[in-house]
């Protein structure tokens, strides 16, 4: 991504101007809030994503009515929502704050400094913009800075940042903690799926971890633009901080409906991706989301994706398959299911055709 294609820099230098590399078609904006054929307006707030008390479940007994009736609430969250908030979640606020704070720091740096961890097409490590593989595809109004942090060897050391000097340290606190909430959930969601609670733990092996800061400045003209194209998520599961005082960006297709997802202060947003899916036959959904540009307000989120090892065959348990629920999806490698997704541009659910 060269200077000109740059939103940050965008948005520093000519504060009104849209290049035409960023102006979405017509049926393809924010504004339109169904995908087509579109039918009606986005709904506000009718319902909201509903909220996990992750206490009730890290801090109780597996036998305990508070534990069952949370996990029911997961269990109901994941079916019906793909979406949920937890609140109560044991990660440290002063480590989220920073985490923001460092995060924005960077990206306020002057391009030629982080121009020093680019993001190669192909790739989602480093600092520009992911999923671009033509000179013709529009762009999202997104800057984003993506790690890899678990497994080791999947680090390219040379794409993090030695400025803000803290950033690095940080990042890898951050994703410490968020490592063990990942790993609490997926035994969470087993147990509601009525499985044994370490039956995806001993299915994805050395989980890989990777965290991808986005930033997307404010835009004259949100209304032309996407923060980020529609799309699901490659992960088992996804881990999203909203840093504080960012506008609603979010949205997530709920009964074919764009909805603005509002989140409680210091909630953390947690949606179920591809592989649970698959895994699931289709019973979780990865849900479609994208997100929205403001226009008179910055906006930053952390984002953490936690998925199997490349190397574990995947397909739907058959727990999920009878009669009246055929197989939908094939089996296949996790690592040529990651490879195909980071390989194509977002494209709503596209992504997910690969296992059919
Ligand atoms: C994402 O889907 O990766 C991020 C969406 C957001 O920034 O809210
Ligand atoms: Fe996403």
């Amino acid at each position: 991504v060269g200077h000109i294609d740059d939103v940050i820099e965008l948005r520093k230098t000519k504060p009104g101007t849209i290049p035409q590399r960023f102006v979405r078609d017509i049926t393809e904006r924010p504004t339109i809030t169904t995908p087509p054929p579109n039918k009606s307006l986005i709904i506000t707030n009718h319902h909201h994503m509903p909220i996990i008390d992750f206490s009730k479940l890290s801090k109780h007994n597996t036998h305990d009515e508070i534990f069952l009736h949370e996990l029911l609430n997961l269990a109901t969250a994941c079916e019906n929502w793909g979406f949920f908030q937890v609140v109560n979640h044991d990660i440290d606020l002063n480590l989220m704050e920073r985490t923001e704070k460092m995060s924005n720091e960077f990206f306020m740096l002057p391009l030629e400094e982080k121009q020093k961890y680019p993001m190669l097409p192909g790739t989602v490590q480093g600092y520009g913009q992911a999923f671009v593989f033509s000179e013709d595809q529009k762009l999202d109004w997104c800057n984003m800075l993506a790690l890899a942090i678990q497994p080791q060897h999947a680090r390219n050391p040379n794409l993090w940042p030695n400025k803000p000097e803290k950033l690095s340290e940080t990042l890898e606190e951050y994703s410490r903690e968020v490592r063990k909430v990942c790993e609490n959930l997926v035994k969470y969601i087993g147990l509601g799926l009525g499985l044994k609670e370490d039956v995806f733990e001993k299915m994805f092996g050395e989980a890989v971890q990777a965290i991808r800061v986005n930033y997307y400045p404010a835009c004259s003209r949100p209304d032309l633009v996407m923060g980020l194209s529609p799309h699901s998520d490659g992960s088992a599961l996804t881990v999203l901080q909203q840093a504080k005082g960012s506008p609603v960006g979010l949205q997530i297709l709920k009964d074919g409906l764009w909805m603005p997802v509002h989140t409680l202060p210091n909630a953390l947003v947690i949606n179920i991706g591809d592989t649970i899916e698959v895994l699931t036959n289709g019973k979780y959904k990865s849900v479609e989301h994208r997100a929205v540009a403001n226009e008179n307000k910055d906006r930053l989120s952390v984002v953490t994706f936690y998925a199997p090892s490349y190397e574990v065959e995947l397909g739907p348990m058959p727990e999920f398959i009878d009669e009246n629920h055929p197989c939908k999806f094939r089996r296949y490698n996790h690592g040529d299911y990651s490879k195909h997704y980071i390989t194509n541009r977002l494209q709503g659910k596209k992504a997910l055709d690969f296992a059919k």
